[in-house]
């Protein structure tokens, strides 16, 4: 019997299809919020795979706890930097993670809903008509600009910020400009994009989108030089990881209007949020929900699955991170 132990009730599809594998016992976590760091340890105890969320914080201790004979931890996530790497490679415990086109679609079109509702000011707008506000035409009133013309500049150009340079170049007329581990030519060729400097990037883009893992050399990415370093007309979207960005810095970037607004799906310390950040006009944000399309989660659900029955029949397990 194969024990495996989910952290929170996810969709259906994934469950289904471990439930009808007869050698596996399920033990799934039943409240629908985030399982307590004790509740966490006691009941991985004994469970030879963990399926876990980002949001739980799977390290030496939750392995230690588990037992020895834990073997795998499939996250329910594309990110991973809920998991101690350092410590699974140790116990040669193997991960994977939950990549899919739906996901990655998902993610950039929430960046490109935060990159459209901050330009036409769109949940500003809400807020006014919905109080009440709105008492006539008015050619002053909640003047936005438009995107068409423009430039985006991606910062990490893999397979979400691949997506959003397409559908924003091919649909929308934006300039694009990135930066990138390395120079992507394809992206040169099919889209015009120019590779930058992050530092250049910042200074030319008006629209700066993220798309990065969370790494030591990722972690505040974005803080007070960055931030001085951007027009003051340019909008930052974070849909990557919350600690990519210095939320301390952003938080006077935008109360001393360095910059025009931001639109943030992450938070450095999730799931609080800067109680600034949340009284700001020209801000959107969002609830760590970019993948929260069904199709997206369906997917994941699917996805860590079936990562779990390759293992478990000795097959190439399909996302298996490199530890
Ligand atoms: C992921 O999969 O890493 C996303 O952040 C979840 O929305």
């Amino acid at each position: 019997m194969t024990r495996i132990f989910v952290t929170h009730k996810i969709p259906d599809e994934g469950i289904k299809l471990l439930k009808k594998r007869k050698s596996i016992k399920l033990d799934i976590y039943e409240k629908d919020r985030q399982i307590p760091r004790r509740e966490l340890l006691r009941r991985a105890k004994g469970a030879d795979i963990i399926l876990s969320l980002l949001t739980e914080k799977i390290d030496g201790q939750v392995m230690d706890s588990a037992g020895s004979q834990l073997k795998m931890i499939s996250n329910y996530a594309v990110g991973f930097d809920n998991i101690d790497l350092a410590a699974a490679k140790d116990r040669k415990i193997i991960v994977s993670n939950t990549p899919s086109d739906q996901v990655n679609e998902s993610v950039a079109e929430h960046a490109i809903a935060l990159i459209f509702g901050l330009s036409h000011r769109i949940s500003e707008s809400d807020d006014f008509t919905k109080a009440g506000k709105y008492k006539g035409w008015n050619p002053n009133l909640l003047i936005g600009s438009n995107v068409i013309g423009k430039t985006l500049g991606i910062i990490g150009a893999g397979r979400i910020g691949e997506m959003i340079i397409r559908r924003m170049h091919d649909g929308f007329g934006v300039n694009i400009i990135y930066n990138n581990r390395e120079p992507k030519p394809e992206l040169e060729k099919k889209y015009k994009a120019r590779y930058r400097s992050k530092m250049q990037l910042l200074k030319e883009a008006d629209f700066v989108s993220l798309h990065v893992p969370l790494l030591d050399s990722t972690r505040h990415l974005i803080s007070i030089k960055e931030l001085k370093s951007m027009k003051k007309t340019a909008f930052l979207i974070n849909t990557s990881r919350g600690p990519v960005v210095d939320e301390k810095a952003l938080v006077s970037a935008l109360q001393s209007k360095q910059i025009a607004g931001a639109g943030l799906d992450v938070y450095e310390h999730e799931p609080k949020i800067a109680s600034a950040l949340k009284k700001m006009p020209n801000i959107i944000l969002t609830p760590h929900t970019a993948s929260a399309t069904i199709e997206a989660r369906r997917d994941m659900s699917r996805i860590a699955a079936l990562n779990i029955l390759a293992f478990l029949d000795s097959k190439k397990i399909p996302n298996q991170v490199k530890l």
